[in-house]
This record gives C-alpha cells, structure tokens and sequence, in this order.
C-alpha cells in the first residue's frame, strides 16, 4: 500500500475482556501470549476441561513458549467451559473439535462472537471460512447465521493449519489463471498435534505417513474459502470453487512450521515469470485496515533455491507470514512449489485473532462494546 493511502482505524475506547477456551493446550498458549500483550484485547477468563478447572494456570498447563512464563497468567484460576463461568463478549477457542461442537454454541447462543480453531463447523453453510486477506467478503454470513441458529452470538472459524499454507497461494493463481487440479503433500511439525502429541519414538527421525482425519479436511476448506459469496433476497451463501485438490499429508521431525510440496494445473497458459508476478503482487484485502496481527509482508516469494525451511522461515513475522519458494515447472501438471507458514500462528492462535480484528474493524460484531 502506498503511504499516502488512509487506513480504515478500529480503535476501542477500552480493552475488549477475551475468554480463551482450551487456554492451557498448544495453542491455547500461543492465544494468551498473543492476547496478553494485544493492543484491544485482554485474557477475562481461561478455560479448560474439568481436569484443570479450579486449578491455578501454572498448575494445569505445560507451558511451553519463549518469553515470559504463563504470560504472566501463573495465578489466574482456570475455569470451567461455559457460558455461565467464562463469558466474554469476543471467545478464542482452541478445544478439540469433539469438545467444540458441544461447547462453542453455547456461547454463541449466549451472545459471545466465537473464534474457532476447531474443524466442529469450518463446513457449515452459514459459518464463515475465514483468511481475512483473501475472503473477508464470508463475514456476511454471520447475520444469516444469526437469524437461522437463533443466536445472538456467532461462530466465525479459521482453516485447518495445512489448508492456510495451501489456500493462500491457490488463491493468487485461481484469480489470475484458473485452476484445475492441486496435488500437495504436507511435510506437518509436530506441535500440529497438540500436547504431548506425538511420541518422541515414533517421531525422531522418522516420517508418520497419516495424519487422522487431515487429508479430507486439506482437500475441501480451500475450495470454499475461495468460493463466491452469493446473496438472494433471503439467503446469503458461499458458492465454492470447483477445482480438485489430491492430498497427503505426513508428520515430520520438525518442532513448528508445515511446509507443503504442491503441484498445480491451471486453466490458461502461463509462464513461470508471470507466475512469479502474481504472487509478489498480491494485494491482501487486510491491507486498509490497521490490523494489529497483519504481517507487513502477508506473503514472502523467496529466489534462494534452498528456501523456505521451517526453522529459517517459520517464524518470520511472528508467525504470520507465509512464505512461498521452488516454483519450477512440473512436467505432470503446470507448476510446482514450496509453501511454508507457522502451523500454530498462521495456521491456528493468530489466524483467529486476525480473525476477529478483521471482524471488528468491518464492524460485523455489533453486540461487542466500543
Ligand atoms: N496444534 C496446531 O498446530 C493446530 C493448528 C490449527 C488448529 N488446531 C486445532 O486447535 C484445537 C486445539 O489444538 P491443540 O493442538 O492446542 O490441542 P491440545 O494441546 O491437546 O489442547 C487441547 C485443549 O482443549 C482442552 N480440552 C480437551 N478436552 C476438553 C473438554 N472435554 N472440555 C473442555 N476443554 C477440553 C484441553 O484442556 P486440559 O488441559 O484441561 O485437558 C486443552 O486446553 C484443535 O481443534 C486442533 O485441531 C491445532
């Protein structure tokens, strides 16, 4: 963006109080370091099963970040998952997705906007999909949400964290080529799957290849995160995109950060240059907004033949930035390259608050105090 360009300001008049469901989970940590050093927000309550309700945070969670311990939050009580012990009018989940579709409803029903790393309602018709820079548009959807569920509340979720890594560059050549097919197999890290996750013996040097569950939801969330948003009189609906995706996904002896090998076919010609171009030019629809969590280079395409790697890359930007690198051409399909972001950052704890700051400077979430 060019400076002279204004930028579209949300500003509380004081800090918005947050509940974090799931706070003492992998992800769950990276929402409270993020959130206790956040210019409109502040952690209210932290939320977790009933093993660690009652308990002090340092007591129930295995923390596991740089910086300061326990976010500062070592005395805070945890609390139990509901609504009656733990509303805050803007919710971060980071539940397993069992536990989120019993539980993030009732917030939502209780009137908090809920922000979900869990895959219980990614697919849901009237559920936005959302990567702020690409779909903002989805948001849409949370006023026909509203009037179908009867909730004075809304679920808003953020993809799978391979699919960010995957639906971002898909996005650049859909719109400027076409796309056909995707063929893209996942390099995953191991804090993908939570805490304590993988066994240490099954995992150092070794490659795991299944993940449960994954290669379905990699292959269908890019499609409607690209799809068109569609209104009738009555109804507002996400048309998805077409294209076919062909997943495998794997986990790697690498601590944060999914790098993904994808192959793509598009549906005009092309060269490799032009390629190129489009992915360095990419404009993010965040960019007139001053988003807190917005990265200043949503988007990296780096030249070095050896880039990127999770441990060079991964953390570039707090986390936030996806790094694209290896374009060549692939003698099966058009094109083929490297994509790489932070699993926990991206791909879950900031993708949701970047989620929700996005929300609120369109002014989607009316019921939240200014
Ligand atoms: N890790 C990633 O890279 C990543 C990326 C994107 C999305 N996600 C998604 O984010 C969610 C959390 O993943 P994670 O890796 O942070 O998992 P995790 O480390 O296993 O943490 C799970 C959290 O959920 C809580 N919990 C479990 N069962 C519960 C129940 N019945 N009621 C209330 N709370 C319950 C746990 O509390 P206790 O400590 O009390 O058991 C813990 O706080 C999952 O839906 C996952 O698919 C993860």
């Amino acid at each position: 963006m060019n400076n002279n360009q204004s930028q579209l300001q949300f500003s509380p008049s004081k800090k918005i109080p947050v509940t974090v469901l799931g706070a003492t989970g992998v992800v769950g940590q990276r929402f409270l370091r993020r959130i206790a050093n956040h210019p409109w927000f502040y952690p209210q309550f932290l939320a977790a099963s009933d093993r660690s309700a009652g308990k002090k945070y340092a007591e129930a969670c295995r923390w596991r970040l740089s910086g300061l311990s326990y976010a500062g939050y070592a005395e805070a009580k945890v609390v139990p998952c509901s609504p009656e012990l733990a509303f805050s009018p803007i919710v971060f989940s980071a539940l397993d997705a069992g536990p989120a579709h019993e539980i993030e409803p009732l917030f939502a029903e209780a009137g908090a906007s809920v922000f979900s790393n869990a895959s219980a309602f990614r697919m849901e018709e009237d559920i936005p999909l959302l990567i702020p820079e690409l779909n903002p548009e989805h948001l849409e959807l949370i006023e026909m949400q509203k009037a179908k569920r009867g909730w004075h509340g809304a679920i808003v979720t953020n993809p799978n964290c391979t699919t960010v890594m995957l639906a971002v560059p898909l996005a650049i050549l859909e719109e400027q080529f076409g796309l056909e097919a995707v063929i893209v197999t996942s390099m995953q890290a191991i804090s993908g799957a939570g805490y304590p996750g993988v066994s240490a013996l099954d995992i150092e040097g070794n490659v795991i290849p299944f993940i449960r569950n994954e290669e379905s939801k990699v292959e269908s969330e890019s499609n409607k995160i690209l799809g068109r948003l569609v209104k009738g009189e009555n109804v507002i609906s996400i048309v998805p995109k077409s294209f076919t995706v062909s997943a495998t996904c794997t986990r790697v002896p690498v601590i944060d950060g999914h790098t993904l090998s994808i192959s793509v076919k598009l549906k005009s010609k092309t060269s490799l240059e032009k390629v190129v171009e489009a992915f360095q030019n990419y404009k993010p629809k965040t960019m007139v907004y001053n988003l807190p969590s917005s990265p200043k280079h949503f988007l990296r395409f780096l030249e070095e033949d050896d880039r990127p790697q999770p441990r060079l890359d991964a953390e570039e930007e707090e986390g936030m930035c996806i790094s694209l690198g290896r374009l060549r051409p692939c003698p099966i399909l058009d094109f083929k390259f490297i994509s790489l972001g932070h699993n926990t950052e991206r791909g879950a704890a900031g993708a949701s608050i970047l989620n929700a700051e996005m929300a609120l400077s369109m002014g989607m979430l009316k019921e939240v105090d200014r």
